[in-house]
């Protein structure tokens, strides 16, 4: 349904709300209402768009209320989350210090708050990770997983961390080669948005605009027209894993984040080669769908199966077995279960990943939970086989 009509002007402007190196402009969300107004709507509920946003201290009063906001490392160090105004800060003391060695804001979010969030600040240009994350869905602090139980409040986030987790931030031109974890502040745009997924779209809004009877999409990007492995890799960018920059040999230099876009082929920007993450079999949440899946029968013994043939992009569909196992359904139509599967009291034969795609535990995530020892946070495994029996059904 368009409701285009009103746009008949010739002059449509739109703002440019950021610009890419490269010359793309961001245009803001609110553009596309008009004429994607449902796809607007449930992308704005999706676990990509909500996975980096400015904080917002509010969320946490009920938290600061009821649970404990101090965490104990084990050097004595004691980190204090608290919100002065309407920002909130960490402060860390050291043993035998009354004032604060470091008083930070979480000026960002990272994370859609499934299995947890960390925040990043500001200190001038550069952007750093603060030590205390929250821990699931606001659950409890915690010390951030990878840091040692000891100071160390100033971590870098190198824009590989944003590339994943934001739809744009302009790293600074740094002189060396090192890696920079500067950025031009007026050039990000948190929330994995529609233009991360369909590049350019600004002349594709001003078409529109002037030419509302055209219903054909111009001036956009088609996956239609893309290649299986074109499709995988817009989505492999952040699902397989932690890849590491190509090396340009005619510039000299490593290729900088946020230069590979949907269309491109992803391994001229981005290697794997991690020969643990490459050859891993293991899932992990910073995560390696793409490999797991490619490995998995379904996949090799099937035509053109990309990430999409099971998830809607734009739809938050976490927890729906039932439109999981459908489209399991859609391809096998009837299943060859023995009579011992079936008689599994504990089995629910409509949610076919319970045990095709079981819970397994992360071995590159864990999580101290001030118990002394590490929790492993649980992930869906993306390599569609059959398991036995007895790490299916919990
Ligand atoms: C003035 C109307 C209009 C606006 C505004 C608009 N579009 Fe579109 N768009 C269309 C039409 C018409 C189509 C073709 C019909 C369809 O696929 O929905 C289309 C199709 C698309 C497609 C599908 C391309 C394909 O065939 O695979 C994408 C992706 C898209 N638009 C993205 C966007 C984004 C992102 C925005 C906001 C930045 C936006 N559009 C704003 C009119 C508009
Ligand atoms: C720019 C990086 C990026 C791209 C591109 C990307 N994702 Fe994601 N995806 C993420 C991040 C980050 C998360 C975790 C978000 C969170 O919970 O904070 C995520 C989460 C998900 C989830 C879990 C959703 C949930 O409810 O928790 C699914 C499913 C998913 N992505 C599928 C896809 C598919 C399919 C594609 C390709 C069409 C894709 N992603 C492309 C970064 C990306
Ligand atoms: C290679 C891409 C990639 C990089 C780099 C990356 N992440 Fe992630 N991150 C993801 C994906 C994908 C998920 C979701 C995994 C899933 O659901 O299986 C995720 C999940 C998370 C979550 C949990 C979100 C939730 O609500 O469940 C947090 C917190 C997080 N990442 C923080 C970070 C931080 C901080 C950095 C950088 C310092 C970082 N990540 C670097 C891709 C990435
Ligand atoms: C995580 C990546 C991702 C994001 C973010 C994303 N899309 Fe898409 N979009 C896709 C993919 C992949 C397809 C093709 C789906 C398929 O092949 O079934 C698609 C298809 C479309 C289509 C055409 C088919 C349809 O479903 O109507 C439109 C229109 C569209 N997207 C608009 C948008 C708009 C508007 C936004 C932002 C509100 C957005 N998309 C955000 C990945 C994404
Ligand atoms: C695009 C079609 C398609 C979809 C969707 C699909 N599969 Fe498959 N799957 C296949 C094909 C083809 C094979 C190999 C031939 C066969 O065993 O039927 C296969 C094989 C399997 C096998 C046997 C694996 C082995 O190692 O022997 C299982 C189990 C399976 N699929 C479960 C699932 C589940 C569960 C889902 C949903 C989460 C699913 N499939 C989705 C096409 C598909
Ligand atoms: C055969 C169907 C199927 C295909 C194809 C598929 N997924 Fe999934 N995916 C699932 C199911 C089922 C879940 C579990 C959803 C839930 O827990 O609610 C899932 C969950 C996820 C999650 C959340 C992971 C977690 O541990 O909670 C991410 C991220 C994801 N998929 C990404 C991808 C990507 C990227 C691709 C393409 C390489 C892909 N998926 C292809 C069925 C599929
Ligand atoms: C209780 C666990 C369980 C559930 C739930 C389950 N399966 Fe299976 N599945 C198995 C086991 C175990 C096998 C190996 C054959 C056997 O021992 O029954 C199997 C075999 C298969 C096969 C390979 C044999 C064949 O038919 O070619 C496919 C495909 C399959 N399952 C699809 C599905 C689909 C689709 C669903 C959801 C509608 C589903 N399964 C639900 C446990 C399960």
């Amino acid at each position: 349904m368009f409701s285009c009509n009103s746009y008949k002007s010739e002059f449509v402007e739109i703002d440019t709300i950021a610009t890419h190196r490269n010359g793309m402009e961001f245009v803001s969300m609110q553009e596309c209402i008009a004429c994607h107004k449902d796809i607007v709507e449930s992308h704005m509920k999706t676990s990509h768009y909500k996975t980096s946003f400015k904080t917002d201290a509010t969320a946490f009063d009920e938290m600061l209320k009821t649970l404990s906001n101090e965490i104990n490392l084990d050097d004595g160090t004691k980190i204090v989350i608290k919100k002065e105004g309407n920002t909130l800060f960490q402060d860390f003391y050291v043993v035998g210090n009354q004032t604060p060695v470091y008083h930070t804001p979480m000026d960002i979010t990272i994370g859609s708050g499934f299995r947890g969030q960390s925040f990043l600040y500001w200190n001038e240009e550069g952007l750093f990770q603060n030590q205390a994350s929250v821990f699931g869905t606001m659950e409890g602090w915690i010390n951030s997983p990878g840091y040692a139980s000891q100071i160390n409040n100033t971590r870098e986030v190198v824009p590989r961390c944003m590339e994943c987790h934001s739809s744009y931030a302009a790293p600074l031109e740094s002189s060396s080669n090192r890696i920079s974890n500067t950025y031009d502040i007026e050039n990000v745009v948190l929330g994995i948005d529609c233009q991360r997924c369909h590049g350019e779209v600004k002349e594709h809004v001003l078409f529109h605009k002037k030419n509302p009877d055209i219903k054909d999409g111009q001036h956009i990007l088609k996956y239609s027209e893309l290649t299986q492995q074109q499709r995988i890799d817009a989505c492999a960018l952040c699902h397989s894993g932690f890849r590491q920059p190509a090396w340009d040999p005619l510039e000299r230099k490593f290729i900088p984040s946020f230069s590979y876009q949907v269309g491109d082929e992803l391994n001229d920007y981005l290697v794997n080669n991690n020969s643990r993450a490459r050859n891993n079999q293991e899932p992990e949440i910073h995560a390696n769908q793409i490999k797991l899946l490619m490995d998995s029968k379904c996949f090799i013994m099937s035509e053109n199966m990309d990430c999409a043939t099971c998830h809607d992009p734009h739809a938050q569909e976490r927890g729906d077995f039932q439109n999981f196992s459908l489209k399991c359904i859609s391809c096998h139509q009837s299943q060859n279960h023995t009579e011992k599967t079936l008689r599994l009291t504990n089995a629910n034969f409509e949610d076919c990943t319970s045990c095709h795609m079981p819970f397994v535990d992360s071995q590159a995530m864990k999580i101290d939970l001030n118990l002394n020892e590490l929790t492993p946070v649980k992930i869906r495994n993306h390599l569609i086989s059959i398991y036995p029996q007895e790490i299916n059904l919990h």
